[in-house]
């Protein structure tokens, strides 16, 4: 029966037997040395010349190879652990081996943290990429955070709710991706850029508190905090006001901090709070860094940042909304709304959250009254909002409630809690810089039956 690496030291002086990759291979004059990785560590595995034919199996292997290996558990001679893996305090002598599969000589190392190599080759093999520890580490944190989310919410009286992936294209401030729709030539889906207008609509049906571990898809050019389609924990509740929102989403992201990594600090509890004007005199940026030892990796500096104005002036002369059309106007301002008056001095309600000089997350309390959100539509230039958004006016005349929420981007947050200088390192699949999929060859042409079915026809 297999053990794993970790659980060795509860075998000492007895058998075990571990399945894995070699990590390395050492010769000592007649001792072989592996070391085997599996899941959940390494540890060193010993051949010596007494048995021929397993010593002469074992010459044969070479790293990335897996092996099953049986043999007698004992503890490494005092300072010759290794304490920092799992598995590292032990090591077995052999006395049997068997190769499950051999491995070409894998392009790069696989053993070191990997930030040495070119990200295109890294890309390419990512499934080799990911065999590194600090990777697999960033993957399982990260799946502990969200473990961490869903459980939060879900005691909170949060349900957990799917939206579509194709549906239509509403402006939400990127470029949208769009899939043609083969039975009805001409015309698109689109995928969705965030769930924003699903999550306002589960409002009106009555169900209060809806999140998601969302994935988002926005057209946009990648940087190292953006990827074109990436994730976020998304929430919306019913009778809220945005004192409500904002609290319960501190006491997750304190709880997730405090609890899985523990050896973090949070500089300032409650979290400060600065107004968008604020932030831009002082910090010249509406995402401040507030840390006050910008060397130390564990210091944490939440902020929040509120009080944005709600439009921004075009270059066609006309008005935009600057964070999310949904948004309500602050209540002071909703006659100057509602009247599209004094449009540029509207401040929205919207709440942004910053970690040590990125943004981690935005939200806002919404227009329920159709008259509010048809009055935005038409400050930021829909003539016929209807035409675009009946879905929505349509839906808030049949009872909306108040409601308000928030977005996080995951990824984002996975970063800095990582320490990784980019989202990249924290998804186990991301796209290239230049936004392709090395690995699978996306995108791609396709053929040309495939474009006739969907009736349509590619430029040069
Ligand atoms: P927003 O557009 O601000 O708000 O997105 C919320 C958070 O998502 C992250 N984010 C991204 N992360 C990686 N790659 C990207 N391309 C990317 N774009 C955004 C940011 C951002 O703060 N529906 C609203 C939320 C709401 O009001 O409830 C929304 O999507 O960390």
């Amino acid at each position: 029966m297999r053990t794993l690496v970790k659980e060795l030291p509860e075998k000492e002086g007895k058998e075990a037997e571990i399945i894995g990759w070699v990590d390395v291979r050492r010769d000592h004059g007649k001792l072989i040395f592996i070391d085997v990785r599996d899941r959940s560590g390494i540890t060193q595995v010993v051949f010596t010349p007494k048995d021929k034919e397993l010593h002469g199996q074992a010459e044969k292997l070479r790293s990335e190879w897996v092996v099953r290996v049986t043999g007698n558990v004992s503890k490494r001679p005092a300072g010759m652990e290794n304490p920092k893996v799992p598995g590292g305090s032990h090591e077995i002598q052999a006395t049997a081996l068997e190769i499950l599969a051999e491995a070409k000589t894998p392009p790069f190392d696989v053993t070191s943290d990997g930030r040495e190599i070119g990200e295109d080759i890294r890309m390419q093999y990512r499934y080799l990429d990911l065999r590194r520890p600090r990777l697999q580490k960033n993957l399982r944190n990260r799946a502990k955070i969200v473990k961490f989310i869903r459980d939060f919410l879900t005691d909170k009286d949060f349900t957990e709710i799917e939206t579509p992936v194709l549906g239509r294209s509403t402006p939400e401030g990127a470029r949208d991706y769009l899939v043609p729709a083969r039975l009805y030539p001409g015309k698109f889906y689109a995928l969705p850029q965030a769930p924003q207008q699903y999550k306002q609509l589960f409002m009106v049906a009555g169900l209060e508190r809806y999140f998601q571990i969302a994935r988002c898809y926005r057209d946009e050019d990648t940087r190292g905090d953006r990827q074109p389609e990436f994730t976020q924990l998304d929430l919306e509740m019913s009778f809220v006001e945005r004192e409500d929102v904002m609290k319960l989403n501190e006491e997750l992201l304190i709880n997730i901090v405090q609890t899985l990594y523990p050896e973090k600090k949070i500089q300032e509890i409650p979290f400060p709070r600065v107004s968008y004007k604020e932030a831009m005199e002082k910090y010249g940026t509406d995402r401040p860094d507030m840390r006050k030892d910008k060397e130390d990796p564990n210091l944490l500096a939440f902020c929040w940042v509120v009080d944005f104005p709600f439009f921004e002036k075009t270059d066609e002369g006309g008005y935009t909304f600057t964070h999310n059309p949904f948004s309500a106007p602050k209540p002071e301002f909703m006659k100057d709304l509602l009247a599209k008056k004094n449009i540029p001095e509207i401040l929205t309600t919207q709440y942004d959250v910053a970690l040590n000089g990125w943004e981690i997350g935005g939200g806002s309390i919404r227009n329920h009254r159709p008259e509010a959100l048809e009055a935005v539509l038409r400050i930021i230039g829909y003539e016929n909002p209807k035409e675009n958004f009946g879905h929505m006016l349509t839906a808030f005349e049949y009872g909306a409630p108040p409601h308000g929420g928030i977005a996080w981007g995951l990824d984002r947050f996975v970063m800095i809690l990582e320490n990784e200088p980019n989202i990249r390192e924290v998804i186990a699949l991301p796209k290239t810089g230049d936004g392709r999929d090395l690995m699978t060859g996306a995108p791609a042409e396709v053929s040309p039956k495939q474009l006739k079915e969907l009736h349509i026809k590619t430029e040069k």
